[in-house]
């Protein structure tokens, strides 16, 4: 479970974040909407544990953030995959490469990453771009890339930012029967969007930010 407790975070004079307090439970699916600026990726790079609240805290599984040292947070972010927004590929490692190495870090021995990787990339619909560089691929297909790289270590917490700004509707959908795939399996979902065709089916819980600040749930 993901609890936040009087969260807030600035950047010098500007807020991004203001006395946010709410429970993810797990195996859930979960959207953060908001428009631009609104906090939605400062919130998950905070649950992430890649930033730190200027006050507030932030238990993942009763374990506080900011009471464990760099390896434990090491440790506890191998079960949590992230899709980050503006992709974070490395460009001079193949696509393959780019996500094998969220397995090999782990220390997964060769032959059930190669297995896995291909299955990643096949379920995001690359397989044929295995070889290929990040900056030889479309917007969409880096996207997907890595979208693979924080499913591959079949995550019990994923965090996606806008995971599908760079997809056509069509793909849109398909990555998002994976997501609802990856939390039937028993993973804790949660999406930052502003778009609105990804948020318009309604059944999933929905968090709304606007300048930092909790403003709706459904
Ligand atoms: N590293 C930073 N330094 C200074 N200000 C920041 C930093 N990161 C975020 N902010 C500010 O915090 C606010 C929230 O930013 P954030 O990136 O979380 O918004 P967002 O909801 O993800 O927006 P978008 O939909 O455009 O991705 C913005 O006003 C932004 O300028
Ligand atoms: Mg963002």
């Amino acid at each position: 479970m993901i609890q936040l407790f009087r969260l807030s975070k600035s950047f010098g004079p500007s807020t991004a974040l203001s006395d946010l307090t709410m429970r993810v439970h797990k195996g859930e699916f979960v959207f953060v909407s908001g428009p631009s600026g609104a906090g939605k990726t400062t919130l998950l790079r905070l649950i992430f544990g890649s930033e730190k609240p200027t006050s507030g805290h932030i238990l993942i599984n009763g374990i506080n953030l900011s009471r464990i040292n760099r390896s434990k947070l090491d440790l506890l972010r191998r079960s949590v995959g992230f899709v980050f927004q503006d992709f974070k590929l490395l460009p001079a490692k193949t696509v393959f490469e780019n996500v094998a190495l969220a397995l090999q870090v782990i220390g997964y021995r060769r032959t059930f990453v190669r297995k896995r990787t291909h299955q990643c990339l096949k379920l995001v619909g690359l397989a044929e771009k295995e070889k290929a560089f990040p900056l030889q691929l479309s917007g969409g297909e880096q996207q997907r890339v890595a979208i693979a790289r924080a499913i591959v270590k079949n995550p019990l917490i994923l965090l996606a930012d806008e995971p599908t700004g760079n997809l056509d509707p069509d793909l849109t959908e398909d990555i998002m029967v994976l997501f609802k795939t990856i939390n039937m399996k028993g993973a804790t979902v949660i999406i930052a969007t502003h778009s609105r065709e990804l948020l318009k089916g309604g059944a999933q819980r929905t968090i709304s930010l606007i300048r930092g600040r909790i403003v709706g749930e459904r």
